[in-house]
């Protein structure tokens, strides 16, 4: 019954990789922290224009997301681990990518890392925020009022989705809900950014 601890403490570690310095690095490119929004995330790695590292960069941080969610569901019952340790090791993963023991614990703002969970918690429930995104980002081209909509639409999805769709357990709303309001906190300055008409669009380029 105590393994949801270690079963936290490695999706923690495993979302602390912040994948944007990562990838960035292993590419020789420079550091996302130090151009753009500053934010070591795939929408900053793309304003270096590098495509390919943006697109590892995205598919890695929500890699990590995503897998300690799939490992705990699969292989967690055998090891006596329950619905609140999916729940939680999900929520470990996505505080690991924000606060990264590795990186000072300055890191990102968690949109990847929230859909790799969301995914793995809840396939149908994932791909209806993942939608979302794209319809905002397509539509208005800003990836960050992508993510604000999606993090606002996800609760609300789970709310009137259930019982059609899908059925999520309440520590499992209750790490959406987390994941939601932390997301929303760090696109503070992007909201300052979308009201005054300063926020880059995506394929903007550099800032
Ligand atoms: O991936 C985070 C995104 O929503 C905003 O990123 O770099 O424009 O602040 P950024």
């Amino acid at each position: 019954e105590w393994m949801w601890l270690p079963a936290a403490v490695l999706a923690y570690l495993i979302g602390s990789l912040s994948f944007a310095v990562v990838v960035s690095r292993a590419m020789g490119l420079s550091d996302p922290r130090t151009y753009g929004s500053k934010n070591p995330g795939a929408t900053n790695v793309l304003r270096s224009g590098n495509k390919k590292a943006a697109a590892l960069t995205l598919l890695l941080d929500a890699f990590k997301g995503w897998l300690p969610v799939w490992w705990v569901l699969h292989w967690g019952g055998h090891w006596g681990m329950d619905e609140g340790t999916v729940a939680l090791v999900g929520l470990a993963a996505f505080l690991g990518h924000l606060f990264p023991v590795f990186f000072r614990f300055k890191g990102g703002k968690g949109v990847a890392t929230a859909a790799g969970v969301l995914l793995a918690y809840q396939p149908w429930l994932g791909l209806a925020v993942l939608a979302s995104w794209v319809i905002i980002a397509v539509f208005f081209r800003y990836s960050s009022l992508a993510a604000i909509v999606a993090a606002i639409f996800a609760p609300f999805f789970y709310l009137f989705g259930d019982g059609v769709a899908w059925d999520v357990a309440a520590p499992i709303a209750v790490s959406m809900s987390v994941m939601s309001i932390l997301l929303l906190w760090r696109h503070a300055d992007n909201i300052q950014r979308l009201l005054s008409g300063q926020e880059s669009r995506i394929g903007g380029g550099r800032r």
